[in-house]
């Protein structure tokens, strides 16, 4: 299960104020892979050389990663998009709880610190317990790799076995392709001694672009983005230049919301590919997708009821199905989403809901009957993927919506309101210097219940 934050910080006076029935026109650029961007930051803990990651969005959960790598001594300087890392006067040391807290990936940094100075200490993800936030398999393939792992009052500490002070090649097999678990353990494998398979690995395109910086840097790993990934470890890597891959879940939110809107728009750059399960379904609701290069163009004029399930890629994302449950609410016909990677990702219903849809919700079985429409109202954003599936249900509603809780959609979307407004939703950003709770609205009792989910 997926454990609840116990913080109210989303409570803040931020909104944004969106007219509804909006209509999007143009064309918008695709930021940097959050995803990507945040395991690479964490990959140039393995070298002692300068790295330069290219196309890093401006982001909260970016930012918090540069000053986790800030706090273990490595220097950061940010020109536009571009950062320099440079980790020559790295030391290792425990990652302290409040820099890791609210970003899971910030766990990933274990595999790395381990296998480069034979020790790390990372408090679990959120402070939760193992059994509410799953990090077996990290745990599990970095203990096969040689480590010997205790955690103590949530904090995670890991030592290479015995007298040695490096990691051993070895085979290992995940119960489930986790993306976390597959990008710690290349990690962790790539200075280690000798061979390492992972077997039923993640082939998420984060996992492809964290490899391939990787070899940049003198890494040798074969197959990636294939179910069993080899890696031989080295006993040194070097620096390199990296461009981050586009943002699949931010150029996906992007065509959803011109789908939802019956709107024409041109997303780029992406990597068409990447996106193939999300177009396909666009296309079977109904939208015209015209791929040239690395653009892809949507016109869309009906909404037909679609099913989908959420899978690990090349299946439909997980990150994507809140968004596409919004398009599903206006549907022509029935459709049904199922989510099957996490237990509680759901969070949006009730507010959509609220708004006028027609949603059952059977556990991780949304049941959606197409309304012919949805009214704005006060909305609150209980996690990054959901947000932006509020916002869309705000631009598509009758009347306005004040959208909460942009702390958010700030973690993992640049510059969103930007780019809608600059489609030409009507959006602005409104800064209160009252919170949520002194304008008088009040919070449903059911989100003290709403688990956080940091994992997107
Ligand atoms: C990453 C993405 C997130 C995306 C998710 C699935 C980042 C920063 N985040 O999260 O946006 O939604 O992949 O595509 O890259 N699990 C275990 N044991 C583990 C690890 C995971 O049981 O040790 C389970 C999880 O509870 C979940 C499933 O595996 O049910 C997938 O999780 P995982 O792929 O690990 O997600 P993250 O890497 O955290």
């Amino acid at each position: 299960m997926i454990c609840g934050s116990k913080t109210k910080s989303y409570l803040k006076s931020q909104n944004l104020k969106i007219l509804g029935q909006g209509k999007l026109n143009g064309i918008v650029k695709i930021s940097g892979a959050k995803n990507s961007a945040l395991v690479l930051l964490a990959s140039s803990l393995l070298t002692n050389e300068k790295i330069i990651l290219e196309n890093v969005p401006f982001l909260t959960d970016i930012e918090k990663m540069g000053n986790i790598l800030k706090n273990l001594g490595v220097n950061l300087v940010r020109k536009n998009n571009q950062l320099e890392i440079d980790p020559t006067t790295i030391s290792i040391k425990e990652l302290p709880y409040e820099l890791v807290k609210g970003l899971r990936a910030s766990f990933f940094c274990i595999g790395a610190l381990l296998t480069k100075f034979g020790e790390a200490q990372v408090p679990l993800p959120g402070g939760c317990n193992i059994g509410s936030r799953p990090i077996d398999e990290h745990i599990n393939g970095l203990i096969a790799l040689g480590a010997d792992i205790v955690i103590e009052e949530g904090i995670v500490k890991a030592k290479t076995r015995g007298n040695k002070n490096r990691l051993h090649g070895t085979h290992i097999k995940l119960n489930c392709p986790s993306v976390g678990a597959t990008e710690t353990l290349i990690m962790a494998a790539s200075l280690a001694k000798g061979r390492t398979t992972i077997k039923n690995a993640a082939r998420e395109p984060e996992v492809q672009d964290l490899c391939q910086m990787l070899n940049k840097m003198g890494a040798k790993i074969y197959d990636s983005g294939k179910e069993t990934i080899i890696i031989d470890g080295v006993n040194k890597l070097g620096g390199c230049t990296h461009k981050v891959i586009p943002d699949r879940i931010e150029a996906g939110t992007f065509l959803i919301a011109a789908a939802a809107t019956s709107s024409s728009i041109t997303i780029s750059p992406v990597i068409p590919h990447h996106l193939e399960a999300v177009t396909d379904k666009l296309q079977e609701s109904g939208s015209k997708i015209t791929i040239k290069g690395n653009s892809i163009s949507i016109k869309s004029k009906e909404i037909k009821g679609v099913d989908i399930e959420t899978a690990p890629f090349p299946g439909f994302p997980t990150d994507l199905q809140a968004p596409f449950t919004t398009l599903m609410t206006i549907a022509n016909g029935e459709s049904k989403i199922t989510e099957t990677i996490f237990e509680n990702r759901m969070n949006h219903i009730y507010l959509l809901n609220e708004m006028g849809a027609s949603i059952k919700l059977n556990k991780n079985v949304a049941h959606i009957k197409g309304v012919k429409r949805i009214n704005g109202m006060n909305l609150v954003g209980s996690d990054l993927r959901s947000s932006a599936a509020l916002i869309i249900a705000g631009i598509i509603a009758k009347g306005s919506s004040n959208f909460y809780g942009l702390e958010h959609l700030d973690r993992g979307y640049e510059n969103f309101e930007l780019k809608l407004k600059n489609l030409g939703v009507k959006i602005i950003r409104e800064i209160s210097k009252k919170t949520f709770e002194e304008n008088g609205y009040k919070i449903d009792p059911r989100s003290d219940k709403i688990s956080k989910l940091e994992a997107a």
